[in-house]
């Protein structure tokens, strides 16, 4: 007998009520293993003056039991409240998301019966990181972060995933041919990591083409893994073309903890009404299941899952007059399944778990490596209203004097100092670079500049009420350049 499991449970707003009580009962029926500890989350806490829309106590008990169903919540709409999702991914270190998207076709149509695909998007950095700043009167930034620790952990998942799951071939989605030192870094990471695993296909997309392709063929993908944004894009593409986004389940995946969830939101417009589907959340809940190792639940709950969607009981978002037999509302959908349970589809393919495939995916501990670090210059970014490129690049020329010589001028990373084309469309948002004196052309042969001649140069551009907003400092990296150029540099 498997031994009993305590997990957190939210039944979060709109239809997330009706859909958890539905899981809950066909879980409880399949005989799960489990003790529920119920916590109140989203916007009834946000509402009552909580901006993170989560109490402290709450906090507590997640802590304590590691494993999270969540039903889909409402964030209210306006400033000041910060996604709970985010803040809770980032919070338990949830680094990998894992949305299994695969079609039910006849019994749900999809244009795209064979597809199988599984994406696996890194959860907590790129522009999620929430640093945003408004600069200048014309120009905002959000920072992208990317970090080796963090995409050797979801590049590694991904191949374990692969691995474990008996999948053939990983795809990784980038942009690196315009972002190089980050979308660059993730790329090298999958490539170094890809070469341990050559049992397993790796190809290297660039992420628009890459979706494209995933959206006219998604039967030529197995596993994908991207970045936080084009992954968080990517898997509502693949859910909603296997047929309908409320059949997607998802798992957030720590060191320590995990969180499972629907795909979907909390569809207020047909919250109450006993329509919802809640099929996302019981493949969300099988996820679960199989993660805490009670297999022989899991697989119960899909077959007979897959069984009644055969039957052609179906809610009304799957319902089609000729292929459905029946429409339902999410109780009796529930209560369908419940009969079914111990039964198997006869066409769609039955769920047998093999316990290999969910042994445990262990990332080994980051090991920091020793690097050299040599600055070379510095990029002065500068709020100017008034002046055109080419005055700005006078002034800067006259008050950098010291070790350090202004190189050029980008408006929105275009160079339009020396020699920019009158065409450019410049903002009021400059980014200034400067190098050592003496430096040679050759941009992989830059000269050290020190801290000091750094504050130098910025002492004279506050004395003369040049209007600095930032800087960024270059680097090489054990000898290598490590930020982009110029376009035009
Ligand atoms: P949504 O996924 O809630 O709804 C989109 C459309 O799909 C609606 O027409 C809805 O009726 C339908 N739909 C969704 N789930 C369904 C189901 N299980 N059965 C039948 N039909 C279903 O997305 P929307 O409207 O953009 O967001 C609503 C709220 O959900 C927002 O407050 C949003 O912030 C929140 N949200 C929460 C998520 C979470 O807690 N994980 C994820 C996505 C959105």
């Amino acid at each position: 007998m498997t031994s009993k499991a305590r997990i957190t449970v939210a039944k979060g707003d709109g239809i997330g009520p009706e859909i958890m009580d539905a899981t809950l009962s066909i879980m409880n029926a399949a005989g799960a293993q489990l003790d529920y500890d119920f916590i109140e989350i989203g916007e009834k806490v946000y509402l009552d003056g909580n901006t993170a829309g989560i109490t402290p106590e709450s906090w507590d008990t997640l802590r304590r039991n590691k494993i999270f169903f969540k039903a889909p919540i409402t964030t209210p709409q306006g400033g000041g409240y910060k996604s709970l999702n985010v803040t809770i991914r980032k919070s338990l270190g949830l680094y990998a998301n894992v949305r299994p998207c695969k079609s039910y076709a006849p019994y749900v149509e999809s244009k795209h019966p064979e597809m199988d695909v599984v994406i696996i998007r890194e959860n907590e950095e790129d522009l999620y990181a929430g640093i945003e700043h408004r600069q200048t009167t014309d120009v905002f930034q959000c920072l992208k972060l990317i970090t080796i620790p963090g995409t050797q952990k979801i590049v590694r998942y991904a191949f374990e995933y692969a691995r474990n799951f008996n999948r053939k071939k990983v795809t990784c989605m980038v942009k690196d041919n315009i972002m190089k030192v980050t979308d660059g870094l993730f790329a090298n990471v999958f490539r170094e990591i890809a070469a341990e695993y050559p049992d397993i296909e790796a190809n290297l997309k660039i992420i628009d083409i890459g979706a494209a392709l995933l959206a006219d063929r998604p039967e030529d993908f197995d596993v994908v893994v991207t970045l936080n944004l084009y992954g968080d894009i990517v898997s509502d593409i693949a859910a909603q073309i296997t047929g309908s986004v409320g059949l997607g389940g998802s798992s957030n995946m720590g060191k320590d903890f995990g969180m499972f969830e629907a795909v979907h939101g909390s569809a207020p417009d047909i919250a109450g009404k006993d329509m919802a589907n809640p099929s996302g959340l019981i493949s969300a809940g099988v996820m679960m299941l199989e993660h805490l190792g009670q297999l022989d639940v899991a697989e119960k709950i899909a077959n007979a899952w897959a069984k009644t969607l055969e039957d052609g009981i179906h809610t009304g978002d799957i319902y089609r007059e000729g292929n459905s037999k029946q429409k339902v509302g999410t109780k009796a959908f529930a209560e369908a399944i419940i009969e079914r349970l111990g039964q198997q589809p006869e066409k769609l393919p039955v769920l047998k778990l093999d316990q290999e495939s969910f042994k445990p995916i262990v990332i080994p501990e980051y090991e920091r490596p020793a690097v050299k670090k040599d600055l070379k210059g510095v990029d002065v970014f500068i709020d100017d209203l008034n002046r055109s490129a080419d005055e700005l690049g006078e002034l800067l020329q006259e008050l950098s004097k010291g070790a350090l010589k202004l190189k050029m001028i980008t408006n929105r990373g275009v160079k339009v100092y020396p020699d920019g084309l009158p065409e450019t469309f410049c903002t009021d948002h400059w980014r200034c670079r400067f190098v050592n004196r003496d430096n040679s052309k050759d941009v992989n042969q830059m000269l050290d500049v020190s801290k000091t001649d750094v504050l130098e140069l910025l002492s004279a551009l506050a004395a003369a009420d040049v209007d600095v907003i930032k800087t960024e400092n270059l680097y090489y990296f054990d000898g290598k350049i490590s930020f982009s150029l110029g376009q035009g540099e």
